[in-house]
Protein backbone atom coordinates (compact mmCIF):
# COMPACT_ATOMS: atom_id res chain seq x y z
CA UNK A 1 0.00 0.00 0.00
CA UNK A 2 1.13 3.50 -0.71
CA UNK A 3 1.15 6.31 1.81
CA UNK A 4 3.75 7.07 4.87
CA UNK A 5 2.81 3.94 7.08
CA UNK A 6 2.26 6.07 10.19
CA UNK A 7 -0.14 2.84 11.20
CA UNK A 8 2.11 0.21 10.68
CA UNK A 9 0.79 -2.91 13.42
CA UNK A 10 -2.26 -1.45 14.55
CA UNK A 11 -5.75 -2.37 13.77
CA UNK A 12 -8.55 0.12 13.06
CA UNK A 13 -12.58 -0.64 13.01
CA UNK A 14 -14.56 1.50 11.14
CA UNK A 15 -18.22 1.75 11.27
CA UNK A 16 -19.77 3.19 8.22
CA UNK A 17 -16.72 1.81 6.49
CA UNK A 18 -18.83 0.72 3.84
CA UNK A 19 -19.77 4.06 2.13
CA UNK A 20 -18.81 7.79 1.98
CA UNK A 21 -16.79 9.12 4.52
CA UNK A 22 -16.48 5.87 6.79
CA UNK A 23 -14.95 4.07 3.22
CA UNK A 24 -12.66 6.91 2.58
CA UNK A 25 -11.18 6.31 5.74
CA UNK A 26 -10.64 2.68 6.07
CA UNK A 27 -9.13 2.98 3.07
CA UNK A 28 -6.96 6.31 4.17
CA UNK A 29 -6.11 3.82 7.34
CA UNK A 30 -5.40 0.56 5.05
CA UNK A 31 -2.73 3.17 3.27
CA UNK A 32 -1.15 4.27 6.49
CA UNK A 33 -0.28 0.53 7.41
CA UNK A 34 -3.50 -0.41 9.53
CA UNK A 35 -5.10 -3.28 9.29
CA UNK A 36 -8.97 -2.25 9.24
CA UNK A 37 -12.39 -4.11 9.81
CA UNK A 38 -14.90 -2.65 7.59
CA UNK A 39 -17.84 -2.66 9.65
CA UNK A 40 -21.35 -1.97 8.20
CA UNK A 41 -24.98 -2.80 7.56
CA UNK A 42 -24.57 -3.00 3.96
CA UNK A 43 -22.09 -6.00 3.01
CA UNK A 44 -21.81 -6.00 -1.00
CA UNK A 45 -19.95 -2.26 -0.53
CA UNK A 46 -18.44 -3.45 2.41
CA UNK A 47 -16.80 -6.35 1.20
CA UNK A 48 -15.64 -4.56 -1.96
CA UNK A 49 -14.28 -1.36 0.22
CA UNK A 50 -12.12 -4.42 1.47
CA UNK A 51 -11.50 -6.21 -1.64
CA UNK A 52 -9.50 -2.67 -2.76
CA UNK A 53 -7.73 -2.83 0.62
CA UNK A 54 -6.08 -6.33 -0.26
CA UNK A 55 -5.62 -5.63 -4.02
CA UNK A 56 -3.35 -3.09 -2.68
CA UNK A 57 -1.36 -5.27 -0.51
CA UNK A 58 -3.20 -3.93 2.71
CA UNK A 59 -5.10 -6.35 5.69
CA UNK A 60 -8.88 -5.87 5.86
CA UNK A 61 -11.68 -7.49 6.96
CA UNK A 62 -16.12 -7.00 6.21
CA UNK A 63 -18.08 -7.32 9.33
CA UNK A 64 -21.54 -6.89 9.30
CA UNK A 65 -22.65 -4.32 12.17
CA UNK A 66 -26.05 -3.38 13.09
CA UNK A 67 -25.00 -0.32 15.16
CA UNK A 68 -27.78 -0.10 17.16
CA UNK A 69 -26.94 -3.31 18.52
CA UNK A 70 -24.93 -4.13 21.75
CA UNK A 71 -23.85 -7.98 20.75
CA UNK A 72 -23.20 -6.29 16.95
CA UNK A 73 -20.73 -4.27 17.91
CA UNK A 74 -19.24 -6.42 20.65
CA UNK A 75 -18.74 -9.06 18.00
CA UNK A 76 -17.65 -6.48 15.63
CA UNK A 77 -14.30 -5.38 18.29
CA UNK A 78 -13.89 -9.22 19.32
CA UNK A 79 -13.85 -9.71 15.59
CA UNK A 80 -10.92 -7.25 15.27
CA UNK A 81 -8.87 -8.88 18.23
CA UNK A 82 -9.43 -12.07 16.77
CA UNK A 83 -8.29 -11.63 13.47
CA UNK A 84 -5.49 -8.80 13.41
CA UNK A 85 -4.87 -9.36 17.14
CA UNK A 86 -5.55 -5.72 18.63
CA UNK A 87 -7.49 -2.74 18.03
CA UNK A 88 -5.81 0.28 18.32
CA UNK A 89 -8.29 2.42 16.77
CA UNK A 90 -11.81 3.11 16.43
CA UNK A 91 -13.68 5.60 14.13
CA UNK A 92 -17.56 5.73 14.37
CA UNK A 93 -18.73 6.92 10.88
CA UNK A 94 -21.84 4.49 10.76
CA UNK A 95 -25.12 7.05 10.61
CA UNK A 96 -28.29 7.90 8.71
CA UNK A 97 -30.00 11.74 8.19
CA UNK A 98 -33.40 10.45 8.96
CA UNK A 99 -35.61 6.72 9.94
CA UNK A 100 -35.83 5.65 6.45
CA UNK A 101 -32.27 6.54 4.95
CA UNK A 102 -30.97 4.22 3.50
CA UNK A 103 -27.41 4.53 1.99
CA UNK A 104 -27.75 4.89 -1.70
CA UNK A 105 -31.09 5.27 -2.40
CA UNK A 106 -31.09 8.72 -4.08
CA UNK A 107 -34.32 8.47 -5.48
CA UNK A 108 -35.99 7.95 -2.36
CA UNK A 109 -33.74 10.72 -0.55
CA UNK A 110 -35.13 13.66 -3.14
CA UNK A 111 -38.91 12.22 -2.73
CA UNK A 112 -38.60 12.72 1.10
CA UNK A 113 -36.88 15.87 1.19
CA UNK A 114 -38.88 17.36 -1.49
CA UNK A 115 -41.72 16.42 1.03
CA UNK A 116 -40.35 17.85 4.00
CA UNK A 117 -40.21 22.13 2.16
CA UNK A 118 -43.72 21.57 1.29
CA UNK A 119 -44.44 20.62 4.96
CA UNK A 120 -41.75 23.30 6.64
CA UNK A 121 -43.74 25.92 4.93
CA UNK A 122 -47.07 25.44 6.85
CA UNK A 123 -46.15 27.69 10.54
CA UNK A 124 -45.42 24.64 13.21
CA UNK A 125 -45.82 21.74 10.97
CA UNK A 126 -41.93 20.46 10.46
CA UNK A 127 -41.68 20.19 14.22
CA UNK A 128 -45.13 18.35 14.58
CA UNK A 129 -43.93 15.94 11.49
CA UNK A 130 -41.15 13.95 13.23
CA UNK A 131 -42.66 10.50 14.09
CA UNK A 132 -41.41 9.14 17.37
CA UNK A 133 -40.31 6.17 14.88
CA UNK A 134 -37.84 8.27 12.83
CA UNK A 135 -36.70 10.31 15.68
CA UNK A 136 -36.08 6.95 17.75
CA UNK A 137 -34.17 5.13 14.84
CA UNK A 138 -32.20 8.19 14.37
CA UNK A 139 -31.04 8.24 18.01
CA UNK A 140 -30.47 4.52 17.95
CA UNK A 141 -28.10 4.16 14.74
CA UNK A 142 -26.31 7.88 15.23
CA UNK A 143 -25.95 7.86 19.23
CA UNK A 144 -26.36 4.99 20.71
CA UNK A 145 -24.59 3.34 17.88
CA UNK A 146 -21.43 5.26 18.71
CA UNK A 147 -21.80 4.65 22.46
CA UNK A 148 -22.24 0.90 21.90
CA UNK A 149 -19.13 0.50 19.42
CA UNK A 150 -16.94 3.08 21.66
CA UNK A 151 -17.73 0.50 24.98
CA UNK A 152 -16.91 -2.60 22.82
CA UNK A 153 -13.48 -1.14 21.53
CA UNK A 154 -12.80 -0.26 25.44
CA UNK A 155 -13.59 -3.05 26.47
CA UNK A 156 -11.05 -4.58 24.19
CA UNK A 157 -8.55 -1.88 24.54
CA UNK A 158 -8.34 -2.08 28.52
CA UNK A 159 -8.15 -5.97 28.27
CA UNK A 160 -5.51 -5.51 26.11
CA UNK A 161 -3.60 -2.11 27.64
CA UNK A 162 -3.76 -0.32 24.63
CA UNK A 163 -3.31 3.58 24.40
CA UNK A 164 -6.62 3.64 22.11
CA UNK A 165 -7.93 6.50 19.98
CA UNK A 166 -11.63 6.99 19.14
CA UNK A 167 -12.69 9.37 16.64
CA UNK A 168 -16.39 9.34 16.98
CA UNK A 169 -18.73 11.44 13.78
CA UNK A 170 -20.19 14.44 14.82
CA UNK A 171 -21.18 17.30 12.71
CA UNK A 172 -21.44 20.82 11.97
CA UNK A 173 -25.46 20.00 13.36
CA UNK A 174 -24.07 19.11 16.65
CA UNK A 175 -24.04 23.05 16.97
CA UNK A 176 -25.89 24.17 14.59
CA UNK A 177 -29.25 23.58 14.04
CA UNK A 178 -29.94 24.62 10.58
CA UNK A 179 -27.59 22.00 9.82
CA UNK A 180 -29.82 18.88 9.75
CA UNK A 181 -34.14 17.49 10.48
CA UNK A 182 -34.45 17.14 13.97
CA UNK A 183 -33.65 14.00 15.24
CA UNK A 184 -30.19 14.49 13.62
CA UNK A 185 -29.29 17.54 15.02
CA UNK A 186 -30.20 16.42 18.61
CA UNK A 187 -28.43 12.84 17.99
CA UNK A 188 -25.15 14.83 16.37
CA UNK A 189 -25.22 16.85 19.69
CA UNK A 190 -25.31 14.03 21.84
CA UNK A 191 -22.26 12.63 20.16
CA UNK A 192 -20.11 15.62 20.89
CA UNK A 193 -21.23 15.34 24.45
CA UNK A 194 -20.61 11.76 24.50
CA UNK A 195 -16.89 12.69 23.35
CA UNK A 196 -15.88 15.16 25.42
CA UNK A 197 -17.37 12.99 28.51
CA UNK A 198 -16.02 9.66 27.62
CA UNK A 199 -12.63 11.76 26.75
CA UNK A 200 -12.67 12.90 30.86
CA UNK A 201 -13.23 9.23 31.83
CA UNK A 202 -11.02 8.01 29.95
CA UNK A 203 -7.78 9.98 29.75
CA UNK A 204 -6.63 8.17 32.78
CA UNK A 205 -6.75 4.84 31.16
CA UNK A 206 -4.59 6.68 28.00
CA UNK A 207 -7.14 5.88 25.45
CA UNK A 208 -7.94 9.52 23.56
CA UNK A 209 -11.23 10.76 22.18
CA UNK A 210 -12.00 13.45 19.55
CA UNK A 211 -14.78 14.18 17.41
CA UNK A 212 -14.84 15.28 13.92
CA UNK A 213 -18.08 17.17 12.94
CA UNK A 214 -18.01 17.36 8.82
CA UNK A 215 -19.73 20.31 6.77
CA UNK A 216 -21.08 18.96 3.36
CA UNK A 217 -19.84 16.00 2.08
CA UNK A 218 -19.95 14.54 -0.80
CA UNK A 219 -21.30 10.93 -0.30
CA UNK A 220 -24.34 9.38 -0.81
CA UNK A 221 -26.08 11.27 2.17
CA UNK A 222 -26.19 14.69 0.44
CA UNK A 223 -26.42 13.63 -2.64
CA UNK A 224 -30.07 14.79 -2.99
CA UNK A 225 -28.60 18.19 -2.34
CA UNK A 226 -27.55 19.06 -5.64
CA UNK A 227 -30.86 17.76 -6.97
CA UNK A 228 -32.78 20.19 -5.47
CA UNK A 229 -32.22 23.63 -6.56
CA UNK A 230 -33.81 25.40 -3.07
CA UNK A 231 -31.61 23.57 -1.27
CA UNK A 232 -28.50 23.61 -3.11
CA UNK A 233 -28.60 27.51 -3.45
CA UNK A 234 -29.06 27.66 0.33
CA UNK A 235 -25.88 25.70 0.82
CA UNK A 236 -23.57 27.03 -1.26
CA UNK A 237 -24.69 30.42 0.24
CA UNK A 238 -23.48 29.05 3.96
CA UNK A 239 -20.19 27.48 2.70
CA UNK A 240 -17.54 30.41 2.85
CA UNK A 241 -14.94 28.17 0.87
CA UNK A 242 -17.68 27.97 -1.79
CA UNK A 243 -17.80 24.03 -2.57
CA UNK A 244 -18.56 21.10 -0.60
CA UNK A 245 -15.94 18.36 1.08
CA UNK A 246 -14.79 15.13 -0.29
CA UNK A 247 -14.20 12.12 2.04
CA UNK A 248 -10.99 12.44 1.65
CA UNK A 249 -11.01 15.29 3.58
CA UNK A 250 -12.39 13.93 6.44
CA UNK A 251 -10.13 10.94 6.49
CA UNK A 252 -7.72 13.67 6.52
CA UNK A 253 -8.46 15.23 9.89
CA UNK A 254 -9.37 11.22 11.20
CA UNK A 255 -5.40 10.35 10.23
CA UNK A 256 -4.39 13.30 12.38
CA UNK A 257 -6.65 12.43 15.17
CA UNK A 258 -5.10 8.86 15.17
CA UNK A 259 -1.55 9.75 15.54
CA UNK A 260 0.56 11.24 18.01
CA UNK A 261 0.52 14.77 16.16
CA UNK A 262 -2.55 15.30 17.94
CA UNK A 263 -1.41 13.66 20.91
CA UNK A 264 -2.08 16.52 23.31
CA UNK A 265 -5.75 16.47 22.29
CA UNK A 266 -8.92 14.86 23.87
CA UNK A 267 -12.43 15.69 24.07
CA UNK A 268 -12.09 18.24 20.66
CA UNK A 269 -13.87 18.80 17.79
CA UNK A 270 -12.51 19.15 14.13
CA UNK A 271 -14.81 21.01 12.18
CA UNK A 272 -13.56 20.38 8.07
CA UNK A 273 -16.66 22.87 6.81
CA UNK A 274 -15.57 24.90 4.11
CA UNK A 275 -16.18 27.51 7.09
CA UNK A 276 -20.14 26.51 7.61
CA UNK A 277 -20.48 28.26 10.82
CA UNK A 278 -20.59 26.73 13.79
CA UNK A 279 -21.14 28.98 16.27
N1 LIG B 1 -21.92 13.68 4.24
C1 LIG B 1 -21.97 14.72 5.05
O1 LIG B 1 -22.09 15.86 4.61
C2 LIG B 1 -21.87 14.53 6.54
C3 LIG B 1 -21.74 15.68 7.34
C4 LIG B 1 -21.64 15.55 8.71
C5 LIG B 1 -21.67 14.30 9.27
N2 LIG B 1 -21.81 13.20 8.49
C6 LIG B 1 -21.83 11.91 9.15
O2 LIG B 1 -20.83 11.10 8.61
C7 LIG B 1 -21.17 9.73 8.80
C8 LIG B 1 -21.00 9.00 7.48
O3 LIG B 1 -21.99 9.47 6.58
P1 LIG B 1 -21.74 9.59 5.00
O4 LIG B 1 -22.01 10.98 4.63
O5 LIG B 1 -20.48 8.96 4.63
O6 LIG B 1 -23.00 8.77 4.47
P2 LIG B 1 -23.06 7.31 3.83
O7 LIG B 1 -24.50 7.00 3.69
O8 LIG B 1 -22.20 7.26 2.64
O9 LIG B 1 -22.41 6.39 4.96
C9 LIG B 1 -23.09 5.96 6.11
C10 LIG B 1 -22.77 4.51 6.34
O10 LIG B 1 -23.39 4.07 7.56
C11 LIG B 1 -23.94 2.80 7.33
N3 LIG B 1 -25.01 2.52 8.28
C12 LIG B 1 -26.22 3.10 8.36
N4 LIG B 1 -26.97 2.53 9.33
C13 LIG B 1 -26.18 1.56 9.89
C14 LIG B 1 -26.38 0.63 10.94
N5 LIG B 1 -27.55 0.54 11.60
N6 LIG B 1 -25.37 -0.19 11.26
C15 LIG B 1 -24.19 -0.14 10.59
N7 LIG B 1 -23.94 0.71 9.57
C16 LIG B 1 -24.94 1.57 9.24
C17 LIG B 1 -24.44 2.88 5.90
O11 LIG B 1 -24.70 1.58 5.34
C18 LIG B 1 -23.32 3.62 5.23
O12 LIG B 1 -22.31 2.74 4.75
C19 LIG B 1 -22.59 9.73 9.35
O13 LIG B 1 -22.56 9.61 10.74
C20 LIG B 1 -23.09 11.11 8.99
O14 LIG B 1 -24.09 11.54 9.84
C21 LIG B 1 -21.91 13.28 7.14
Amino acid sequence: MTGAHRLEGQVAVVTGGANGIGRATALKFASEGAAVVVADVQMAPAESVVDEIIAAGGRALAVELDARSRESNEQMAEAAVQTFGGLDVMMTAAGISHGGYSSGDIEAEVKRATRRLEVAAEPGQGFLDVELEDWQRVIDVNLTGTFLAMQAAVRQMLELGTKGRIVTIASIAAKNPDAGPTAYTVSKAGVWMLTKKSARELASAGIRVNAIGPGYIRTNMTALIEQIPEYNERLMAAIPLGHVGEPDDIAHAAMYLVTDESGYMTGEILHPAGGYFTG
